[in-house]
């Protein structure tokens, strides 16, 4: 993969190969990434394709922020991603597509077919009036075409928002609107397990409230029936046919600056609003491919299986442009781990002889609920390697994988990073790492992790935990907040002045080894996705019978972490029931089904200081369960709410 030639700038090597093949290796690479970190970099970006190199490599402060990678370099990502492996692996599967439904016809995509229907799709959205900087919603199911639209949107340089086909309508509208989009590609439906989604019934009920919206580009896939207005939406089939008798015409890639935009993704944080986080073209390509090579360590004919879906980070980064620039093989799902039964991942890795496996801790504990027996008449033998990502792992699911699906043969690389990073940060690299259940062991070569405590002063040595904190650039890190670039400084990089904040805890074990214990700010993450307190208390507070509520994560067996609120409502006789119902469709309405809480408590009155302000701390111990031990609560207002709230705990 890439040329491999070792320059030497002040005695030390420059490693210009992707991948790392040895510990020794990892160390060197790793000490020379922190002493020249921009000839360290410019040795990666070597084994990309550009049409005009860089003239600097990295120019950065953290107070503003500003960030920019590959300074006046000249490039298309989808040249890197299609182009370039045209005349060696034009045949080869690009994609591989496993439907919902066992009983339809998976798909294959080569490179070349890939190529030429990124072309014709990014015709489409010119004869659609889509240009360069032009921001595109996409809000489909995990269907090849979702891969498409985003691969022909980077075509033309217009900026894809990717907003996951589990949100509601409010929250589209939100999205379109804070970043004015002007088109939106969306499906008539989308099959999910034994449900069936109606996407552009949810995407017209958003645009009632998005004027600056004026095509609908919808692909067919469930024959839903739906609603076609005049002079606004447009099927995908019809449009690509009008392609196709223009001839066909190529689609040359837009040329794009290093640091133009390349896409926006929504992503919660600790105050209602989700925040657009704004990835840019050159150093999330490099990031992307030097991640997905290295860590999973991918050769070629490999087919990697990534469980996640485009609409997070993860599906961006490794099932579309992290393998895609790299040549490889990945496979995407359509369905979910349990339909039509919970073996399914594993006929899939059968079927397609899957040799990487990347899912999410959630997905290992649901299935491990079912037990063993499922697994007895599998063929998992083409697995090689295995990831785990989203959230931490604990233990129990960490084994279980290893013994059940590696049969104590595979690595299981532990990936810790966020949609703000745009790829892996933190974590083995396969076969080159030794592993630890439960940690993602070490950073990766170009990335300076620090523990710092509450008051921003560096925690030194092994043996120790903090709040993580990163103290250098990467290529793939966030530039802005769309639309709001003071926010980006406030959430990021104001709370420890010179340090990029994560909003994660860490350990550092006597091996130097991380390990991370979960978010130290107001997020919560529910089956590894990130849902903002606030924002779940905003839309139970719009429930006509409820004054005010606070909403904390606690311990969940399969989710990791659940969602308890603490909801006053003080009208009498309520039909509790009904009302906790009630409640949970509100949320799902205004966010979204996944933020549903899983328990509803009524009190009268929460826990506050004399200031008014809520006393998290109690509600998340009496929601883990904990009843003694809740700290000092003598400077509460009413101290005997607690009393309350404790006797009436669910
Ligand atoms: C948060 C980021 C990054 C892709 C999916 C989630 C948690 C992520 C791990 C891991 C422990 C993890 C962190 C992080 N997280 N990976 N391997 N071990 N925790 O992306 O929605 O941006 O969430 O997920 O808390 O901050 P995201």
């Amino acid at each position: 993969m890439g040329i491999n030639c070792n320059l030497t700038a002040a005695n030390i090597p420059i490693i210009m190969n992707l991948k790392i093949s040895s510990f020794e290796e990892y160390k060197q690479v790793y000490q020379q990434s922190v002493e020249q970190p921009e000839e360290f970099w410019n040795g990666i970006a070597e084994n990309f394709q550009w049409r005009k190199k860089w003239e600097k490599t990295l120019e950065w402060n953290f107070k503003e922020p500003k960030i920019e990678w590959f300074k006046g370099a000249k490039l298309n990502i989808t040249e890197n991603c299609l182009d370039r492996h045209l005349d060696t692996l034009g045949n080869k599967t690009a994609i591989i597509w496993e439907p919902n439904d066992p009983n339809e016809d998976h798909r294959i995509l080569t490179y070349k077919q890939l190529h030429d229907k990124v072309c014709q799709f990014a015709n489409v959205l010119k004869n659609n009036n889509a240009q360069k900087g032009d921001r595109i919603c996409i809000y489909m199911p995990m269907v090849p075409e979702l891969a498409i639209a985003v691969l022909a949107c980077a075509r033309i340089g217009a900026i894809h928002s990717v907003v996951f086909g589990g949100f509601s309508a409010q929250s589209i509208a939100d999205r379109i609107q804070d970043a004015s989009c002007k088109l939106v590609i969306t499906a008539d439906g989308g099959f999910r397990g034994a449900k069936n989604i109606p996407l552009k019934s949810i995407i017209d009920d958003a645009l009632v409230q998005c004027p600056t919206v004026d095509k609908v580009i919808v692909l067919t896939r469930t024959r839903t029936p739906v609603a076609m207005i005049k002079g606004r939406d447009v099927w995908w089939e019809d449009e690509v046919k009008k392609v196709e008798t223009q001839g066909n015409i190529p689609c040359p890639a837009e040329e794009m600056d290093a640091e133009d935009e390349l896409f926006i993704l929504y992503t919660s944080g600790s105050t209602g609003k989700p925040k657009g986080v704004v990835h840019t073209c050159a150093g999330y390509m490099v990031y992307t491919g030097y991640t997905f090579a290295n860590v999973f360590q991918y050769e070629p004919g490999e087919v990697f299986f990534c469980t996640a879906d485009i609409g997070w980070i993860t599906g961006h980064s490794y099932i579309v442009y992290g393998p895609l620039s790299q040549g490889a093989t990945a496979l995407m799902f359509e369905g979910i781990p349990t339909y039509p039964n919970p073996g399914r991942f594993w006929d899939i890795v059968e079927k397609h002889r899957v040799n990487i496996l990347y899912t999410a801790p959630t997905a290992i504990r649901s299935l491990m609920s079912f037990g063993t027996d499922l697994l007895k008449d599998k063929d998992l033998s083409s697995i090689k390697k295995l990831g785990s990502v989203g959230e931490p792992i604990n233990e129990e699911a960490w084994h279980w994988f290893d013994e059940n699906i590696g049969h104590k043969k595979c690595p299981i690389v532990d990936t810790w990073w966020q949609t703000e990073t745009g790829g892996l940060m933190i974590s083995p690299i396969a076969n080159v790492t030794k592993t630890k259940p439960g940690y993602a062991t070490l950073p990766l070569p170009g990335v300076q992790p620090v523990l710092v405590d509450e008051t921003g002063k560096e925690i030194e040595g092994n043996g120790v935990s903090g709040n993580l904190c990163i103290k250098f650039p990467w290529p793939g890190m966030i530039r802005t907040t769309y639309g709001d670039h003071e926010r980006c400084r406030t959430a990021y990089f104001a709370t420890y002045p010179g340090l990029y904040f994560t909003g994660d805890g860490c350990l550092r074990d006597d091996d130097g080894y991380y390990r991370i214990t979960g978010r130290v700010d107001d997020v919560l993450n529910v089956s590894g996705h990130r849902i903002g307190t606030a924002e779940v208390e905003n839309a139970i507070n719009m429930h006509s019978s409820v004054v005010e509520s606070a909403v904390v994560g606690y311990p969940h067996d399969i989710k990791g972490q659940g969602v308890y609120a603490f909801v006053v409502c003080p009208e009498k006789h309520i039909n509790e029931e009904l009302t906790r119902s009630d409640i949970a469709m509100t949320v799902a309405r205004i966010i979204g089904a996944i933020a549903k809480p899983d328990k509803i408590q009524f009190v009268t009155g929460l826990p506050k200081t004399r200031s008014g302000k809520i006393m998290r701390r109690i509600l998340r111990k009496i929601a883990e369960g904990e009843t003694s031990n809740l700290g000092d609560t003598s400077t509460l207002l009413d101290p005997a709410i607690v009393d309350e709230i404790k006797a009436g705990a669910l």
